[in-house]
């Protein structure tokens, strides 16, 4: 029997899925075998597109990103596309001009992406009013989005409480909005204040709420759950391999969990079941991606720093490179002081990138001695008004000497912007066949240009772009047995001379 009100689901396997747990790299190739298995789902959607994939895509796997949409269409035609874009910063880590905008959003709509998931990473509603009109015009649905974040452990305080986000919500849906989401990019929500905000959202609003949070805190499917219960339309799940650690809660327990309540999704568990076993066989080409250092599934960190999983690996890695590892601490301090003095924006990209930078900036070389560009860029308001007003000393301090001046706009950062689509088609002019290859020149000028030269066999592909096989993974695995038994001698075992 049908459900009264079933629960809707959005399977993030091919994109937050990977993205969260394998850097992003799996390949079309390996989507193919399962595409029209997931497509008999009878999913609301498939997240498939935006987000880091259009970047990892072109740079490090020497796949067209515009190509993946249509080759999956052929095998998908029934499930509604979903992509991620980061509003005015497109699937890029700035603010383009409205003419790039327009013109990428056009292109999604032409290459098959049904609905968009638009946020910004300040949650400012300005940042979606261009990539808002193109998606209307072409009668897809614009899924406006708030990008959950905290100042306290929990819901509540002067900057995020609950009037904070029903009201950007309201203000979304004014703009056109066909349903809200509420990305909790970190996993930070807890039971309890989904259950309260969800039920909030669903009595102000008339368009459908859909909740989108990660396990990385161990509280995922818990306040998925208490969402549900609170009458949330839509949430987003993934294949079990391909969930939990840092992606989205696993679909799998909630069809068992949710069977024949008045929110039963009405999936059929064996068919994920086959899913996840088909997974399974791809998982050795992309386990070298996954995070491997900790043995728990859950990021303990989260709930005491509120860092979001990526975050860390930014930090990290930016810290080995300085040979300061052991100031991770202060710089997670620091990540709290540098957000607070920026005005409280919520940590996600491109946001996350330029707090953790700074703050990184500020543990090694002495507070605000060094400023990185998108610091500035951000101070001046070209990223958006940040929910809480910046420190006016620290605004002070990054602005001197400025190129485009000491004082900061309060207008929509884009009407700033030179339009720049002409200039990037006169530069591809002799080697872009499209404007899909120009966008992706517009979007990312050095690693797009490399990409169009391999694309069209300027230059050859490096192996460190080709993909990685099951054999290579057996080759090396066999190499690791003999270097185990110690019939191999591997160089990095010989003494130092
Ligand atoms: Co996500």
């Amino acid at each position: 029997m049908k459900a009264k009100n079933p629960v809707k689901i959005t399977d993030t396997t091919l994109r937050d899925g990977h993205q969260s747990i394998f850097a992003t790299r799996m390949r079309t190739e390996d989507m193919i075998p399962i595409a029209e298995k997931i497509d008999q789902m009878g999913y609301h959607s498939v997240e498939m597109w935006g987000g880091a994939t259009f970047d990892v895509m072109h740079r490090f796997l020497g796949e067209d990103p515009w190509e993946r949409i249509r080759t999956l269409k052929k095998y998908m035609p029934n499930t509604p596309f979903q992509m991620l874009l980061r509003g005015q910063n497109l699937v890029g880590y700035r603010n383009y001009p409205d003419d790039v905008v327009e013109a990428f959003v056009q292109a999604a709509c032409d290459a098959g992406i049904d609905i968009f998931r638009v946020f910004d990473s300040v949650n400012d509603e300005r940042n979606f009013e261009t990539s808002f009109k193109v998606i209307k015009k072409n009668g897809k649905h614009i899924q406006g989005t708030v990008c959950y974040s905290l100042t306290e452990r929990r819901l509540g305080g002067p900057i995020y409480n609950i009037d904070y986000f029903v009201n950007k919500a309201l203000k979304i849906q004014e703009m056109g909005a066909d349903s809200i989401c509420v990305k909790d990019q970190a996993g930070l929500i807890s039971p309890y204040d989904a259950y309260e905000l969800i039920k909030a959202l669903k009595e102000k609003l008339d368009v459908p709420v859909q909740l989108h949070t990660h396990f990385t805190s161990g509280m995922g499917a818990l306040s998925l759950l208490k969402a549900v219960e609170a009458g949330v339309d839509v949430i987003d799940l993934a294949t079990a391999p391909f969930g939990m650690r840092t992606s989205e809660p696993a679909v799998e327990p909630f069809i068992v969990a949710l069977q024949d309540t008045g929110r039963d999704p009405g999936l059929d568990l064996n068919k994920v079941f086959e899913i996840g076993e088909y997974l399974e066989t791809i998982i050795p080409k992309y386990k070298r991606y996954a995070d491997q250092t900790r043995f728990s599934v859950i990021d303990t960190t989260v709930l005491v720093h509120q860092i979001p999983g990526g975050m860390t690996t930014n930090l990290v890695s930016q810290l080995k490179q300085a040979k300061a590892l052991h100031r991770l601490p202060e710089v997670h301090k620091e990540v709290a002081q540098v957000r607070k003095e920026l005005g409280s924006p919520p940590l996600v990209t491109p946001s996350s990138q330029l707090v953790g930078a700074q703050a990184v900036m500020n543990v090694l070389f002495g507070r605000y001695k060094m400023i990185t560009n998108q610091t500035k860029d951000y101070v001046y308001g070209l990223y958006g008004k940040p929910p809480a007003p910046i420190d006016p000393e620290i605004q002070k301090i990054v602005l001197k000497g400025y190129p485009r001046g000491e004082t900061p706009i309060t207008g929509r950062a884009a009407d700033l912007l030179e339009p720049e689509l002409e200039k990037a088609k006169e530069a591809t002019k002799d080697i872009a066949k499209s404007l899909e290859d120009v966008l992706i020149y517009a979007l990312f000028p050095n690693s797009g240009l490399q990409f169009l030269k391999w694309k069209y066999g300027i230059e050859p592909m490096p192996d460190s772009v080709k993909p990685i096989t099951l054999e290579d993974v057996q080759k090396e695995e066999e190499l690791m047995q003999l270097a185990r038994e110690g019939k191999l001698i591997r160089k990095e075992d010989c003494p130092q001379a």
